[in-house]
Order: C-alpha cells, then sequence, then structure tokens
C-alpha cells in the first residue's frame, strides 16, 4: 500500500560513537531492559492501582527492576498528582539506585503523560486543553504553553513528555477529540511543530526542556465508529494528504520519540505493522527517534486484536514490526519474551541493537548520562512568577470562542444582576478536562488542587448573583445537565436579569469517554427549555466540553453562545472577564461544529457532500463553520490582492495581501485565513482548503494590511500515484468574505 519508499539511508545519531560504545559494553539482559518501560505501582509500595498512600517508593522492588532487570524507562503517576517535592524525591530515589547497578551505567528515562500543562503536579499550572489551545489558532501562543510545561515537568525531574497528539479529529464522536489541535491537517501541522519546539527548544539537553512525543502513530483519530481504538479504514491517499503531514512536521521539527496507535489500520493492529513503523515511518519519512508501543498493547495483539496466540509471539511481532520500547508496562513478560526470542535468534541481535542504539540516542539528546535528575531547584527559578501566570491566563481568555451574539447582547454590564444555572458552576473539574491530577480527571480529591476559583467565585468579582440554579447532578461520561427538573424553576424570581446557562461536558478520555450520540438527551433539552422559557432577559449559553455536543434543539432559544472546549483552571475568571467586556473574544473553531448527529463532515469536503440545488439535498449545513469565531468588534476586510512571482515556478509562493479595518470600539485579535480551493484536478478536489493564516490584533478604529505567503507546492495533492502533484489550472483563494481566482500555469 505504501509507494516505494524513498529509502532513506538510516541518519546516524550526532552521539553516535558514544551509543557504539555503550552498546558494545551491554550484555543482552541489559539491552532488553533497556527496552523494557514499567508503570510506576510496579516499583512502589501496595498493590498495581490500589498504591499505599501516601504514595512511596519500594525499593526492594525498585532494585528487582533496576538492578535485576535492567528496566530503561519508568511512567506514569501512581493514580494522581503529587507535590513538587514528592516527584523530586521519586527521581532522586530512582536516579540513586539506577547509579549503584552494577553493570553499564544507563539513565533511566521517566515518561508522563503532562497534556495541558505539568498536568500530574500540584504546583503545575492548568492550561487549556490542546482543543482549547487550538482556537488561538497561535503557534506562538502554543509554543509558550510548551515552554512552561516543559520547565515545569523538568523541575519534577521529569524529562519526556507524552504529548503533543497530532491525530487529526476527523470524528467528533471520539473521545480524546480535545486532546487534538482540531479537523484540519495544516492546522495540526502548524500548532503541533510549535508544540514540539516549545517542549524541545533548540537544545533537549538543556535542565528545562523535555522530549516530546508525536501520537499516536498512525491514524488513530479518525475511528470509523467513532469509538476509542476502535478500527480505522483510511486510504492510502487520504492518509497522505489528512494524517501524515502532522508527524511529518513533527519531523521536521526534531521530536524525539513517536507513539504507537492502540488500534488497527486498515485490518492490521499498528503494534504489529512494519509497513507503517518500519517502511513508512523510519525507511521513508525518516524518523531517527524512538518508537514506544502505547498502553500494554503487545498483550492486546493476544487479548484484544487476535493477530498472536501467545505474548511470545505478540512481543516478536512487535518488536519486528518496529517498537522500539514496550510500554508493558505491570510485569515482566515483556523482558522474558524478548529474552527467549533474541536467543532462540527470532529476534535477531540486529533488530535489538537498532532499538537500543535509538533509545540512547534519545538519552544522549536529553543530556541524561551528563546530567543529575532532578536538576537543583536553582535552574527553576520561573516556577511561581507571574511570567507564567499571565500565560496561564492569555492562554485561557485565547480559548473562548463566541458562536453568535444576536443584538450584540454581550459584553453584559460590569456590575448587572445575572441568574446562573447549569453544570460546573463550583465544581473546577469540567473547565480543566481529563488528565487533570487523575486520568480521567473527575476526582474530587485531587481535582481541586490548583484548579482554579469555582465559576460563582468568578462571577461574583464581577456581576451581582441574584440566583444560582444548580444541573442535577451529571451521570457517566459524556452527559452534560441531567434532568430531575426543578419542581419550582418555572417561578424564578428574576425574569428579567440575563440567564448564563453552563454546560460542562463530564471529563473524560479513552474508552471510558466512549458516548453513543453527539445530541443531548430529551430530559437535558426539556430542562434547558424550561429554564429559557421561564426567563425573559437576554439569554447566554456557555458550552465548556470534550467534543461538539449538538445544540441545534436549543441553539435558537440563546442570543449569545460562548464555547471553550476546557479552558483549564483559568477558564472561570477569564469568562467572567469576557462577559462584562473586560477583552474581546478571539476564538475560533478549529473544526466544523456539526448540526446533526449524521451529518459528520468536515470543512474541506467534496463538492459531492454540499448543497445540490436539483435534488433539494444538502449535506454540508453545519452548526458552525470551521474556522468561526465573532469578536465584540466588526472586522471589515477591504481587500484581497494576489502578488505573484512571474514566471511562477514550482518552488515559489504565493503572495497574498489583506487590508482589515476595526470598525468597532474594541482591540481585536482577527485571525486571518486563507483558503485554496482547486477547481478541477485528477482526483476530486476538496471545496476547499485552508493554506495559510496568521492572527494579528487591530486597534479600535484602525487598519492594517497584512501578507501571508503560500508555498505553491502546498496547492499541490496526493494523485493517484500517492505522490504529490500540482496541477496546472483554476485555483481560488479565499480570506474572510473576499475571493480571488488565480491560474496557476508553471
Ligand atoms: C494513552 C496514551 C498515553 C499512555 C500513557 C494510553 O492509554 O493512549 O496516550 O500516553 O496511556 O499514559
Amino acid at each position: 500500500m505504501i509507494p516505494a519508499a524513498a529509502q532513506k539511508t538510516y541518519i546516524k545519531s550526532p552521539h553516535h560513537r558514544e551509543i557504539l560504545a555503550t552498546l558494545r559494553s551491554m550484555t543482552l539482559k541489559e539491552k532488553v531492559g533497556q527496552m523494557t518501560q514499567l508503570n510506576l505501582d510496579v516499583v512502589s509500595v501496595g498493590e498495581i492501582y490500589q498504591l499505599k498512600e501516601p504514595h512511596a517508593i519500594d525499593t526492594a522492588k525498585l532494585i528487582e527492576a533496576l538492578h535485576n532487570r535492567k528496566v530503561g524507562s519508568i511512567l506514569n503517576c501512581g493514580g494522581h498528582a503529587y507535590s513538587l517535592a514528592h516527584w523530586r524525591s521519586i527521581q532522586s530515589t530512582i536516579h540513586l539506585i539506577s547509579r549503584q547497578a552494577p553493570g553499564t551505567y544507563i539513565p533511566l528515562l521517566y515518561g508522563i503523560d503532562a497534556i495541558h500543562g505539568a498536568n500530574y503536579l500540584h504546583e503545575g499550572l492548568l492550561f487549556p486543553q490542546p482543543l482549547a489551545q487550538a482556537a488561538s489558532f497561535d503557534p506562538s501562543l502554543v509554543r509558550r504553553v510548551a515552554m512552561a510545561t516543559a520547565y515545569q515537568t523538568a523541575a519534577s525531574g521529569i524529562p519526556w513528555n507524552f504529548s503533543p497528539v497530532l491525530d487529526v479529529a476527523r470524528h467528533p464522536l471520539w473521545s480524546r477529540f480535545f486532546e487534538t489541535y482540531g479537523e484540519d491537517p495544516y492546522l495540526v501541522s502548524e500548532l503541533g511543530a510549535a508544540c514540539i519546539s516549545g517542549y524541545q527548544g533548540q537544545d533537549p539537553s538543556r535542565p528545562t526542556q523535555v522530549a516530546a512525543t508525536m501520537k499516536h502513530f498512525l491514524g488513530y483519530g479518525m475511528p470509523h465508529s467513532g469509538k476509542d481504538r476502535t478500527p480505522t479504514y483510511i486510504h492510502p491517499r487520504q492518509l497522505r494528504e489528512w494524517i501524515l503531514p502532522p508527524f511529518m512536521a513533527g519531523i521536521r521539527a526534531g521530536a524525539l520519540s513517536v507513539m504507537v496507535n492502540s488500534g488497527e489500520l486498515n485490518g492490521i493492529p499498528v503494534h504489529a505493522d512494519p509497513e507503517i513503523l518500519t517502511d513508512l515511518l523510519r525507511k521513508e519519512m525518516g524518523f531517527q527517534g524512538l518508537v514506544v508501543s502505547d498502553w500494554e498493547d503487545i498483550e492486546k495483539l493476544v487479548s484484544v486484536h487476535r493477530v498472536a496466540e501467545t505474548y511470545k509471539e505478540a512481543t516478536r511481532m512487535a518488536v519486528m514490526a518496529g517498537v522500539d520500547m514496550a510500554m508493558v508496562p505491570n510485569d515482566y513478560r515483556f523482558t522474558d519474551a524478548l529474552m527467549a526470542l533474541a536467543e532462540s535468534g527470532e529476534v535477531p541481535m540486529k533488530r535489538i541493537d537498532e532499538a537500543v542504539y535509538r533509545i540512547l540516542h534519545v538519552k544522549h539528546s536529553l543530556g541524561l548520562f551528563k546530567r543529575q535528575l532532578p536538576e537543583p531547584m536553582s535552574q527553576f527559578t520561573l516556577m511561581q512568577t507571574d511570567t507564567f501566570h499571565k500565560l496561564h491566563m492569555e492562554s485561557a481568555r485565547s480559548s473562548w470562542i463566541l458562536l453568535k451574539n444576536r443584538n450584540r447582547v454581550l459584553p453584559l454590564s460590569k456590575g448587572s444582576a445575572l441568574v446562573l444555572a447549569g453544570q460546573a458552576l463550583d465544581e473546577p473539574f469540567c473547565w480543566n478536562g481529563a488528565w487533570t491530577r487523575t486520568w480521567q480527571g473527575i476526582d474530587p480529591k485531587w481535582d481541586t488542587i490548583n484548579a482554579g476559583i469555582s465559576l460563582i467565585e468568578a462571577l461574583q468579582e464581577h456581576f451581582q448573583l441574584v440566583r444560582t440554579i444548580p444541573a442535577p447532578q451529571s451521570s457517566g461520561a459524556g452527559s452534560m445537565v441531567n434532568a430531575n427538573t426543578p419542581s419550582n424553576q418555572s417561578q424564578t424570581a428574576v425574569v428579567q436579569a440575563p440567564l448564563v446557562v453552563v454546560l460542562g461536558e463530564k471529563p473524560s478520555t479513552e474508552k471510558p469517554g466512549d458516548i453513543q450520540q453527539l445530541s443531548l438527551s430529551a430530559d437535558e433539552v426539556a430542562w434547558i427549555r424550561g429554564l429559557c422559557a421561564a426567563h425573559l432577559g437576554p439569554k447566554i449559553l456557555i458550552l465548556v466540553q470534550n467534543r461538539p455536543r449538538i445544540i441545534s434543539s436549543i441553539d435558537t432559544l440563546f442570543d449569545a453562545i460562548l464555547l471553550s472546549n476546557q479552558p483549564g483552571a483559568a477558564g472561570t475568571r477569564s469568562l467572567s472577564d469576557l462577559l462584562h467586556g473586560g477583552f474581546s473574544p478571539s476564538g475560533r473553531l478549529p473544526y466544523t461544529y456539526p448540526a446533526h448527529e449524521h451529518s459528520l463532515i468536515t470543512y474541506d469536503h467534496k463538492h459531492t457532500e454540499r448543497l445540490h440545488t436539483d435534488f433539494s439535498m444538502n449535506a454540508f449545513q453545519p452548526a458552525y463553520p470551521f474556522g468561526h469565531g465573532l469578536g465584540y468588534s466588526s472586522i471589515r476586510y477591504e481587500s484581497l490582492e494576489l502578488l505573484k512571482p512571474l514566471p511562477a515556478m514550482e518552488s515559489d509562493s504565493l503572495r497574498v495581501r489583506v487590508r482589515l479595518r476595526n470598525e468597532g470600539s474594541f482591540t481585536q485579535k482577527e485571525t486571518i485565513m486563507v483558503f485554496v480551493g482547486d477547481s478541477v484536478a485528477s482526483i476530486t478536489p476538496p471545496v476547499k482548503r485552508l493554506r495559510a493564516f496568521k492572527p494579528v490584533e487591530i486597534k479600535a478604529g484602525t487598519s492594517l494590511a497584512v501578507d501571508l505567503s503560500i508555498p505553491f507546492s502546498s496547492l499541490g495533492f496526493v494523485g493517484r500515484d500517492l505522490r504529490q502533484t500540482l496541477e496546472p489550472g483554476w485555483f481560488s483563494v479565499q480570506v474572510g468574505p473576499l475571493m480571488e481566482q488565480w491560474q496557476w500555469k508553471p
């Protein structure tokens, strides 16, 4: 299915000599140990998943792992977040004991999921979830958030982050939609690369940087059923058009590791697919870092995917496919199986050496051989400074998308009376989402640590709350409000005050986040209708959710709708500021907001997926389009000019000059997006595709000319031969309401 790979020769690590010297001195057991990654639970006091509290390392178990089994990596957080002091003591103990191990000294590589800030660190700032960051369309913001995350993670002594998710979210039902940068491959590529450069910096061996992990290679984010870890069917052309570009951008940004998709792609579990993990990733894309499996995925080749009869066979398949390190994570089965396979020659030494080479390359690139971990706290003077707190608030503010604002009901006057109803009023978890202090982010015990002030408290800073109406308790994943209609709600006393209704989706991720429908339940709708009927004042809906829940049945009841895909711990305060006009919203939808349960079509759809007037059939009627988002100011797009170099060479770029005017009274951040459409092509062209974007700030009453540039090569597509092709012909270039035609004639 993959065309003759470019067959790039294997790239030597800059640390080649040291790595070879280490490899020469290592025993087979040490090499197999390097390829093993264990869960922290395995070396902690207590039983796996039932650790004793407070958490403590079990020295005997740690000695078994590091001295006898020669384990090269540990991950995770033992169920919940810890203080900075505890993380540092865990890391010191690990490094002390690994230093005392007999044989070749190789530092341990500790990994964690710090996906929206150092979310497993009590002192860590909880930034917006990646999808909420993507609403900023601002690579610089994403990079700075990643730098701060790296900084706080590194301060805990952890040098490896399992982030960013580079899956392109093409199915809104998917439980990990909020972990992505949205549905568009170009946007995901730009923001993903920015995130990686924030984590790793120019030099990942600096004490404040961490290694990034591109995940999940490949095709995880487009499950056919919408359920997590279920099969994806992606034609090789679409794979190259939609799914590969972010990983290619990540490799160019220098990402040091990749995590494998837990699911199957076109019938083959990716963990057992050498075409994906070796031919494509290594030979064609030239990836040099380490490939780590996802959680327990070797075992799942036997128990779930059923492509191997025994664990040993599954181990052989995965290692031969290209897995360098197994996130085992709870026992030594992988280590035992791989030892036996290497001794019998079923896994050749060459393959083991190759995997260990890559692991050592990452350890050297992080400077682990030369560093002490954790680094002294004197390296981390920025930990609790204003710089980070300002960034925290800036990122939360940028996550808000104003979907509608009928009659400009927003902003409200400062000090006005409000009625507040809904979920997430006094719990922080909906604002922070999953991967917050715990995996699912909903354990109240751990979820309140530095998790932000409640919405009630935040609104009281600027408004007078005349009534709060909590939603009845929500139940499982995906539930928003759950109707036990309050009996007296129709007698609401303060019918004239603006009504603010908050729908916060209960956080969840992975399998626990699978849901059956995107629509609100009939009970939820009835509860909201009842509330709205009892209020005569302006009605404002606040959505804080994992994925786009269909709101068509209540949309028209509201004058204004604001959305954030989980803004983090500064979320409530940023909303309160936004409601009274402390700043103007600037977030844009990084995905298509569907209007109908069975019309889940992305913005870059084909011409057949839109209006056919003859047959009155319209398959593309989203509630709100990709890129949509209003501000309190109106921005007028005054002119669009195409500046083409002549003669045009394929290596040139098309320059687009746009003039904008801010006709309102707020300073406005406006994201200029350039969409390009190919009029005729040998593969049916999409209606349009995003090819450039730039956020700019325009002061009230002023105008601005902005240039953007689009390499001609990016106007092409993946042709029948699976290669990038640029065919001559006419293209439309669309910016805001303006459109120009342009002819590509080489
Ligand atoms: C998830 C990964 C995550 C890993 C380690 C898995 O279940 O799919 O994204 O990095 O766990 O926590």
